[in-house]
């Protein structure tokens, strides 16, 4: 099995258009070989590539893709495929102990994510870019923002501010939390809940801990 990722979480929210899903899914099929798509993130990719989900999906055997992140859920992620194939997954969940009743409540709120939440997201990748861009202005701090499609921004901790670590604590402890992926680079993601407002709070407060960070 292939499986690939729209968007793509390490590479910085990068997305994969339809032109190179069906480039490697032809590949794929003619060796025999099927396609899963991790599509988590495959409604931030839809936005900002302003093509519908189906077009980036249509030449894969299975995907799945999440509720909660962008969408905004409390929980949840579904896995898409032939009618064989789902019955065939649902066995597999029950005998591994991921089998869940009275799930419906929780697939209502997944239904509200999805009649409600997708053409928001356009304002979160508005907010990436804005947060790639006021952190590329920061001195210690290195990044492209021109490559910043979606919500995910990763941008390098160059050695005179310190290890990634250093900084992802100093950052805490400033109220901002970010995460990181290596031991030079950090990653923010905004959604639904990080406003503009908060991207300019978030770079006024990074912009202190660097500074503070350098002359320490
Ligand atoms: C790209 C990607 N795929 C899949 C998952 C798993 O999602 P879930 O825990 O909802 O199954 C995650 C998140 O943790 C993710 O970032």
């Amino acid at each position: 099995m292939l499986c690939l990722e729209n968007t793509q979480n390490r590479c910085s929210g990068a997305v994969m258009t339809p032109e190179e899903t069906k480039a490697v899914c032809d590949v794929a099929h003619d060796a025999g070989v099927p396609v899963h798509l991790d599509g988590a993130r495959i409604f931030n990719a839809s936005v900002s590539l302003e093509v519908p989900v189906i077009e980036l999906t249509r030449d894969v055997d299975t995907m799945s893709f999440c509720l909660s992140k962008a969408l905004s859920c409390p929980v949840g992620s579904v896995l898409v495929g032939t009618k064989e194939f789902i019955t065939e997954a649902a066995r597999w969940r029950k005998m591994v102990g991921g089998g869940m009743r009275q799930a419906g409540i929780l697939a209502a709120a997944g239904l509200v994510a999805l009649d409600t939440m997708v053409d928001r997201l356009a304002e979160d990748h508005q907010n990436a870019r804005r947060l790639a861009q006021g952190l590329a202005n920061i001195d210690g701090l290195t990044l492209d923002a021109d490559s910043i499609q979606t919500n995910i921004v990763i941008f390098a901790v160059e050695a005179e501010v310190g290890t990634a670590p250093n900084f992802i604590k100093a950052m805490g402890e400033a109220g901002v939390q970010v995460s990181y992926p290596g031991e030079r680079s950090v990653r923010m993601v905004t959604h639904r809940h990080i406003s503009s407002e908060d991207v300019e709070e978030t770079l006024s407060r990074t912009s202190s801990v660097v500074r503070e960070l350098r002359a320490a």
